[in-house]
């Protein structure tokens, strides 16, 4: 071994603490603003749209005030563009002065004030993507003390102008030094996704105990096309992806689009369910302000992010691709309940699709299903009831199944009948009830 060699293996095992302060221990949710905002600074021109406080502001008040909040949509996250383009005379990095006026401090009170969270940026680098300061290795104790000093509560830490090296040795060190500042601040990675995503040039082993959620794969664009790469990407890469997800770990497949241009209702309704199946952070990228009902409904459906939520952290996977283009993702959740999609990939009208939970590797039992976009349930379901599922074009249906045991008062009831007891009891209540 080298001396590189050497000098990596004593940045690696001086890790001995991993970053376990007990955060997201299901995935992260709330709203970020590059997808929709990106790196519009022009204020003068573009007041309402351009990255400044105003702006973080108005969607923490859109949370709080428009039911996001008690949802669990709690982040309020900075992405880049939001620095000066110079550090202070202390070397750390400040916010532009113009459009941060009061400072990054007074935005996370202004976040904490309200019950919510402040996210922020940095890039392990010389320079972030859009060329602001980056956080050279030198750096990295620093710029961690500054975030902490601002109670920041997240780190988004990207990864351009940087090489592998400094990356293989940047973000275990970020992890160390945002530990040291003892302040929980949830940690977002986008190594894996400067170096290919898959191993064996990722580590999933060492990224799960360094990091909380990490990007393995290239930006979401506003568009159809762009979120379909983006899925068949990961259930591609199943085997190497799914394994690595759990409490406290996440895959991110990058921002949800819903509610912005490039997505129909159909389309947002898959994206909303594959992003729960994946267990993927709901961090949402659009305008909060103008969110028409249809786009606030599917992302305010309480059984699709109870599913996203649920606390076994288990990401779902791809059962079946069909010659029909009818694609079966599953993932199982808590109290023995799993959820089911099934999405369309054509273009024709809806399919009617036939299938029986057998038939998707379900034991036999009975079982029912609550159908997450329309409300209906679906009653008395065995292993090998055959069932049709009219599914549209580039949509989803998505279900939320349970087993369907005797109801615990029809249990007794039986068993009291049994011993010629005279008690009697309430009708049963609803059934299963822990997502619903
Ligand atoms: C990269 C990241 C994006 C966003 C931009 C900002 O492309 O992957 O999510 O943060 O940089 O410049």
């Amino acid at each position: 071994m080298g001396p590189l060699g050497v000098t990596l293996l004593l940045a690696l095992i001086s890790l001995t603490v991993a970053l376990d302060n007990g955060l997201l221990k299901t995935p992260p949710m709330g709203w970020m603003a590059w997808e929709r905002f990106r790196c519009d600074t022009d204020c003068a021109n573009d007041p309402e749209n351009c990255i400044r406080e105003d702006l973080f502001r108005n969607m923490a008040d859109r949370l709080v005030e428009d039911g996001w909040k008690e949802l669990g949509y709690e982040y309020v996250i900075i992405d880049d563009c939001w620095m000066s383009r110079l550090r202070d005379e202390q070397g750390r990095l400040q916010p532009d002065p113009i459009r941060f006026p009061g400072g990054i401090a007074k935005l996370a009170k202004y976040m904490h004030d309200h019950g919510l969270k402040l996210g922020i940026y940095g890039d392990m680098g010389t320079y972030t993507c859009m060329h602001y300061p980056g956080t050279t290795l030198d750096k990295i104790e620093l710029d961690a003390q500054t975030f902490a000093n601002w109670s920041v509560d997240y780190l988004k830490f990207d990864g351009c102008y940087s090489n592998p090296v400094e990356q293989m040795l940047g973000y275990p060190l970020m992890s160390k030094a945002l530990n040291a500042t003892g302040r929980p601040i949830a940690y977002s990675c986008s190594w894996p996704a400067y170096l290919g995503g898959l191993p064996p040039n990722v580590n999933y082993t060492l990224l799960g105990d360094i990091c909380h959620l990490w990007r393995n794969y290239y930006d979401i664009q506003d568009s159809w096309d762009s979120m379909q790469g983006i899925v068949d990407w990961y259930f591609n890469n199943q085997d190497d992806l799914q394994p690595a997800a759990g409490p406290g770990r996440w895959n991110d497949p990058d921002m949800l689009i819903i509610g912005n241009f490039g997505l129909s209702m159909d389309q947002a309704r898959s994206q909303m369910a594959l992003w729960a199946i994946m267990a993927a952070p709901l961090i949402m990228s659009n305008d909060l302000r103008k969110l028409d009902n249809g786009a606030r409904a599917i992302l305010q459906n309480k059984v699709a992010i109870a599913i996203n939520q649920d606390s076994m952290g288990i990401q779902g996977r791809r059962l079946l691709q069909e010659k029909s283009h009818i694609e079966v993702f599953w993932r199982p959740l808590s109290k023995s309940a799993s959820a089911l999609v099934f999405l369309s990939r054509r273009t024709d009208m809806p399919y009617r699709y036939h299938t029986s939970l057998a038939k998707l590797n379900y034991e036999a039992g009975n079982y029912e299903a609550y159908d997450v976009f329309s409300g209906s349930t679906v009653k008395g379901l065995n292993a090998t009831t055959e069932f049709t599922v009219s599914i549209n074009p580039s949509g989803v249906v998505m279900w939320y199944l349970y087993p369907k045991q005797q109801s615990k008062q029809t249990e007794r009831l039986r068993y009291q009948h049994n011993r010629g007891s005279r008690l009697t009891f309430h009708k049963a209540g609803p059934g299963h009830r822990d997502v619903l």
